[in-house]
């Protein structure tokens, strides 16, 4: 009998390309999200482009009566957690919903697996808890700090996690530390759909290339880089995707609590996206150059070596293929979901 896989904020945008390749995996699928952020189509185009059903419960993580019906309803055999707010700037302006809908659901949903007896969990982490990094590229062991309510829930949802570990060591727990998420699935039927004003660069970029937006503000040209403007490592969404389903495929044999970094390895700044994305799509990009934004560091990127020994994975697309897969998107999905 195949597995059965709880996904949180599986209608998102990194929680529906995973729910697809879990899929494609052979697992079997049940989300929970109170779609806050986010909207059932993408879930509907994940079960057209796979041909299978996924389970849908739109309730919200801190309502814990309902999301133990769920936990009563079905047999998990583990959990991969996405679901919680993500916009740093909104977070120091409202930092007690933050604080509420990451960690407090994250404690909710600890307690009914426990509860239910499912101890197995993938979490999104961020490398936002590196803060400003000594060096690059940036290890697992590196020190964790943070300098916003956003990043400050992923630093106390890991440490929750830990002290779980400890009292409990039945869990099998797997702290994925994000770099920076972009590109789309190949089929141009799911991709990253920000509500209002994007705040990553790559949800702007193509804003911009499709005619919604008028130009992109690149945030500083005196950082202390190649050419001036932030470097970071893109990953593209598939490969981040897959790498939880390797996690997943390997939740079983691995003991207590593993960290690791999900990146590629390689740094590109502002201008070489803005500049590969104009080969990708063919449109120019007005640009200006604006202040620094208040937190952004100079360079971010990771040393992937221990993902790609623990989980035998590696990310396998190149920029080409996130600028690509990105405007496929984006061109035919000009609203996003509402298009
Ligand atoms: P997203 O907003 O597209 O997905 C999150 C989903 O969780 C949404 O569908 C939202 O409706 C749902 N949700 C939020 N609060 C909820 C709650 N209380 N109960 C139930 N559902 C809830 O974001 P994403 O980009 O897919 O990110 C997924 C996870 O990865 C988040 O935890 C995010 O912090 C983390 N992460 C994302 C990035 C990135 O750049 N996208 C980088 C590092 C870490
Ligand atoms: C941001 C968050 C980080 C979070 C991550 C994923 C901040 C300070 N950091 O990371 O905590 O985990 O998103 O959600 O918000 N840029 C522009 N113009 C833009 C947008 C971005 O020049 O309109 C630049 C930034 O200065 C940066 C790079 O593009 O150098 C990438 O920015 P972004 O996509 O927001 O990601 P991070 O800042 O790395």
């Amino acid at each position: 009998m195949s597995q059965k896989i709880l996904v949180t904020g599986g209608a998102g945008y990194i929680g529906s390309h995973t729910s697809l390749l879990l899929l494609e995996a052979g697992f079997e699928v049940v989300v929970v999200d109170n779609l806050s952020n986010s909207s059932v189509e993408s879930l509907r185009r994940v079960e057209k482009l796979t041909d299978q059903f996924i389970r849908f419960y739109k309730v919200d993580l801190t309502n814990f009566d309902a999301l133990s019906d769920i936990f009563k309803e079905h047999q998990f055999d583990a959990v991969v957690h996405f679901a919680g707010l993500k916009a740093v700037g909104e977070s120091s302006q409202i930092p007690l919903t933050y604080y509420e809908q990451n960690i407090y659901g994250t404690i909710n949903l600890m307690k009914a697996m426990q509860k239910f007896n499912c101890k197995r969990i993938v979490f999104s982490s961020s490398a936002t808890v590196y803060g400003d990094p000594a060096s690059v590229p940036i290890k697992e062991d590196f020190p964790i700090s943070a300098t916003n309510p956003y990043g400050r829930t992923k630093l106390f949802i890991e440490e929750i996690m830990r002290d779980q570990a400890i009292a409990d060591s039945d869990w099998q727990i797997v702290l994925l530390r994000y770099f920076n998420p972009v590109g789309a699935h190949k089929s141009g039927q799911i991709g990253e759909d920000p509500q209002g004003i994007p705040n990553n660069l790559m949800p702007f970029i193509s804003q911009v290339a499709v005619g919604k937006r008028e130009k992109l503000s690149v945030f500083g040209n005196d950082y202390p880089t190649p050419d001036g403007t932030g470097v970071r490592d893109y990953i593209h969404v598939v490969d981040l995707s897959d790498a939880h389903v390797k996690a997943i495929q390997k939740i079983t044999g691995l003991l207590g609590v593993t960290t690791l970094n999900l990146g590629t390895g390689k740094g590109y700044s502002v201008l070489d996206m803005v500049k590969a994305f104009e080969k990708g799509s063919g449109k120019t990009i007005a640009y200006e150059i604006v202040d620094r934004r208040p937190g952004d560091i100079a360079e971010c990127w990771a040393d992937p070596a221990l993902a790609n020994k623990v989980l035998s994975w590696k990310a396998t697309k190149g920029l080409d293929d996130m600028i690509d897969d990105t405007w496929r998107w984006q061109s035919q999905n000009p609203l996003g979901y509402d298009s």
